[in-house]
């Protein structure tokens, strides 16, 4: 195979997108009854914000290889991060931790360290798939994104946290809300944008939408990341066969952060030649920031397809809503593959354009999930 041909494996053409599209609106309607899904449709117990929301919040962000942690006010449709502070899970870890006791120590050392003397309200952003049981309460199903701790499974997650805050002697910061970065994210732009039109999305290290259900009014987080398209080539099998979850998350592993990367390594090596060494999405960027490297054009395929899968998605959600008298006009996003790799932004705006009569406006949420989690936190008040 040559290399021209590994860039054909990512071709896509309209009637398979639409397809695609199709599934994932009866992946919806499937989900919704409570009957088995490929999209968990998982309640966040939140509903939009009014945009009248006021106040001073803490708000942490834990969902992939950074964690965050900011102070946050609110006023007026406004979102003003007065200080964040960031630490990658590595650094935060010192290389150590083995399992999630261990792990939330150390998150509420940085909670409480970041704080001062001021406590209060804090939001906290946990991008996983969880069983929620109330809007500060949730279980987590499974780690994703390459990431996983020992003793991953029953644990309540903000219980956790609140029980090390209080080792800490911190009973004066209160976790209110637990959420999805994807709940985040739609509920920070709908309180600037004042609109209720808006569905939520991350196109990152991993990938995710969530939409404000019709019938409760409730944002719902699709988990969309494990939706099984039926358009997987031989490169995605072998992706998926090396990772460290086989067979979950297959959307995400045709569409997020390193797995494109990796995507691309596994159809350039068909070529015959083990010279080609693509692990991060850092170097998939730079492949494709240079128009004379020999993986620019199949690179170039691999996120085009991407795009097209992720347009596809949203049009799936977008009948969906459709049938129920309702749509979006906006979709917002947060995302290093969003806002970080080339060409993506731009496909994804062409297949929208090709998609939808009347294309919805994308809006970049970039840092959000923390601006989110203390606009869920005010909503409680
Ligand atoms: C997780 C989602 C999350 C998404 C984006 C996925 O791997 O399962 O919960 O929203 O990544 O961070």
């Amino acid at each position: 195979m040559d290399l021209k041909s590994a860039a054909e494996a990512f071709s896509v053409d309209e009637k398979n997108l639409l397809h695609e599209a199709h599934k994932v609106t009866d992946a919806m309607e499937t989900g919704i009854k409570g009957e088995k899904s490929s999209l968990a449709m998982l309640p966040s117990f939140l509903s939009l914000p009014s945009g009248l929301e006021k106040g001073s919040f803490l708000a942490l962000d834990f969902g992939g290889s950074n964690i965050r942690v900011a102070r946050v006010v609110l006023s007026k449709g406004q979102i003003m991060q007065t200080s964040v502070s960031k630490k990658s899970l590595k650094e935060l870890s010192g290389g150590t931790i083995g399992g999630t006791e261990e792990l939330f120590e150390k998150i509420a050392l940085f909670v409480s360290d970041f704080a001062g003397s001021e406590g209060g309200h804090l939001g906290h952003t946990f991008s996983y798939p969880v069983f929620q049981t109330g809007v500060n309460e949730a279980r987590l199903k499974k780690w994703t994104k390459e990431i996983s701790f020992s003793e991953s499974g029953i644990f309540g997650i903000n219980f956790l946290l609140y029980s090390k805050l209080k080792a800490l002697g911190r009973t004066d910061i209160v976790p209110s809300v637990l959420l999805n970065d994807t709940t985040a994210v739609i509920m920070a732009a709908a309180y600037q944008k004042s609109s209720k039109k808006v569905i939520g999305s991350i196109c990152g290290t991993g990938h995710n939408t969530c939409y404000c259900e019709p019938s409760t009014g409730m944002v719902l987080n699709l988990e969309s990341g494990n939706f099984a398209p039926d358009m997987r080539n031989e490169f995605d099998m072998m992706v998926d066969e090396q990772s460290a979850f086989k067979g979950e998350q297959l959307l995400e592993k045709m569409v997020a952060g390193d797995y494109l990367a990796r995507l691309v390594c596994f159809a350039a090596r068909k070529t015959g030649s083990d010279n080609y060494q693509v692990e991060t999405a850092r170097q998939l960027a730079d492949i494709l920031a240079d128009k004379s490297h020999e993986l620019h054009f199949l690179s170039k395929s691999v996120i085009r397809r991407a795009a097209a899968l992720i347009a596809a998605e949203y049009l799936g959600i977008y009948r969906y809503l459709e049938k129920r008298g309702e749509g979006f006009e906006i979709i917002a996003i947060d995302g290093s593959v969003y806002e970080k790799m080339p060409f993506f932004k731009e496909e994804l705006a062409n297949f929208l354009q090709e998609f939808f009569k009347n294309p919805p406006e994308i809006i970049s949420q970039q840092g959000q999930s923390l601006s989110g989690a203390a606009v869920a936190c005010a909503t409680l008040f």
